[in-house]
């Protein structure tokens, strides 16, 4: 993989330096300057939570480590990597810059977080400083037009081929730990008997995963954002879903699956349907399609599965019209994904901003962008049967149309998601989940 980065990251910080300068030239200023950040102290602590690097850092370089540091690109020039390497006996200190970017740097080591300020320009009103104020120096704070932000955000969204290298290794990681999470869960191991057994597989911390993993036993899989484990395991592990991605050089996958037990034959059902869903959906990716449109063909689908199976007894169109199939389906249908698991820019109207609203009723979409080639996208289709809103649903006229015997006989295994990334290309789609797991085979 190294000889292949080495290969693709010319052009990939070419199209960076390029997006600089549109971006620098439509505001008049000389220099885009990107901090790497400093990790945050807890209150009245000496302790820190994990360092997050600014995302714009880490698309220059592959550093995830190196808070203190600093980028700055003059078109025309080198960019310069102000490099923090404290003199610390206390903690692992970054390492010497070694690898296929080092070349393109012109780097300046530094020793304190004070010292960036003279290789930082002299007048900061000639910069673009991208980040946060808590990550400012002296009078050098970010505070970059907002039109210099948008227009890095919205371009963002097309990938380089070397970021799609690095995403299909954030995808290959991921698949391999999916697969010792399914054996836990097979094994009947708790919960966090299953993310040791992911992470171990995956050979990266809960810090360095792109997001917090969810491994819901049974009817956990109801709770969308479930960020627990569970130390004991439950009587009997029914059904499994976990959404867990990983990282390389700093991009992210996102990867859901959803498993039965082998007795439970009729959730299993339920899940290859989403599944046959997912796949429609994920051949949809192609340049030109309204991912918001895309989003509705999901909920019509979706309703499908729940009229097929014998759910819910409305036409699927009703369903959708009626937001039943919203009480089953509450969150949107997925996402960009790069350099943050929620990549920025889902709303974008234009490089100069704007805003696509998403469709009625539809408020946790993330994205209403049309597709084009070189995004990356998930598709995240789910079913689950959530109590509080099943129970809104069966005050509603509609709830008449719920056979609630089979929605109670599905309570107990939570709800089921299926989540792949996938590379908008100039032809079919490129599934890098379904290929990373296929390769597995
Ligand atoms: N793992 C977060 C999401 O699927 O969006
Ligand atoms: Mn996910
Ligand atoms: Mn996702």
């Amino acid at each position: 993989m190294n000889d292949a980065l080495a290969q693709a990251y010319p052009l990939h910080l070419a199209t960076l330096r390029q997006r600089a300068d549109a971006a620098l030239e439509a505001v008049g200023r000389a220099h885009l300057v990107i901090p790497a950040g400093h990790p945050i102290g807890k209150h009245l602590d000496d302790m820190e939570y994990p360092f997050a690097v600014h995302p714009s850092f880490k698309q220059w370089v592959p550093l995830l480590n190196a808070p203190g540091s600093w980028i700055v690109y003059t078109p025309g020039e080198k960019p310069v990597l102000i490099y923090l390497q404290p003199q610390d006996f206390w903690h692992l200190t970054p390492e010497d810059p070694t690898g296929y970017w080092v070349e393109h740097f012109d780097i300046r080591l530094i020793r304190t977080w004070e010292d960036a300020r003279q290789h930082l320009p002299k007048d900061p009103a000639a910069c673009a400083i991208l980040g946060q104020p808590r990550d400012g120096i002296a009078d050098f704070v970010p505070d970059a037009p907002e039109a210099v932000v948008q227009y890095l955000n919205y371009h963002r969204a097309y990938k380089t081929p070397y970021e799609q290298i690095r995403m299909r290794e954030a995808s290959a990681l991921g698949a391999r730990g999916h697969r010792a999470a399914a054996a836990a869960f097979r094994a009947g191991e708790s919960e966090f008997g299953i993310h040791m057994a992911y992470l171990h597989a995956v050979g990266q911390t809960d810090a360095e995963l792109p997001y917090h993993s969810i491994a819901g036993l049974n009817e956990h899989g109801a709770v969308l954002h479930y960020m627990h484990f569970d130390t004991t395991p439950p009587e009997r592990n029914r059904s499994f879903l976990i959404d867990a991605g990983a990282s390389s050089g700093g991009y992210a996958s996102d990867i859901t699956r959803t498993y039965a037990a082998p007795e439970a034959e009729e959730f299993r059902a339920l899940i290859d349907a989403v599944d046959k869903v997912q796949l429609q959906l994920c051949d949809g990716v192609r340049a030109g399609r309204d991912y918001a449109e895309l989003h509705l063909q999901a909920h019509q689908l979706l309703a499908g599965v729940l009229k097929d199976q014998g759910i819910v007894d409305m036409s699927p169109e009703a369903m959708v019209e009626r937001g039943v199939s919203s009480t089953f389906f509450p969150h949107g249908l997925g996402h960009g994904i790069g350099l943050q698991v929620h990549d920025v820019g889902g709303f974008m109207r234009s490089d100069k901003g704007g805003t696509i609203a998403q469709p009625d009723g539809h408020p946790f979409l993330r994205m209403t962008r049309a597709l084009e080639t070189d995004m990356v996208v998930t598709i995240e289709p789910g079913l689950y049967f959530i109590d509080m809103l099943l129970a809104r649903l069966k005050e509603r006229p509609e709830g008449k149309h719920v056979d609630w015997n089979r929605v109670d006989a599905l309570r107990p295994y939570g709800g089921i998601r299926i989540e792949d990334d996938v590379i908008c290309t100039d032809g079919d789609p490129e599934n890098m989940t379904r290929d990373a797991f296929a390769a597995l085979d």
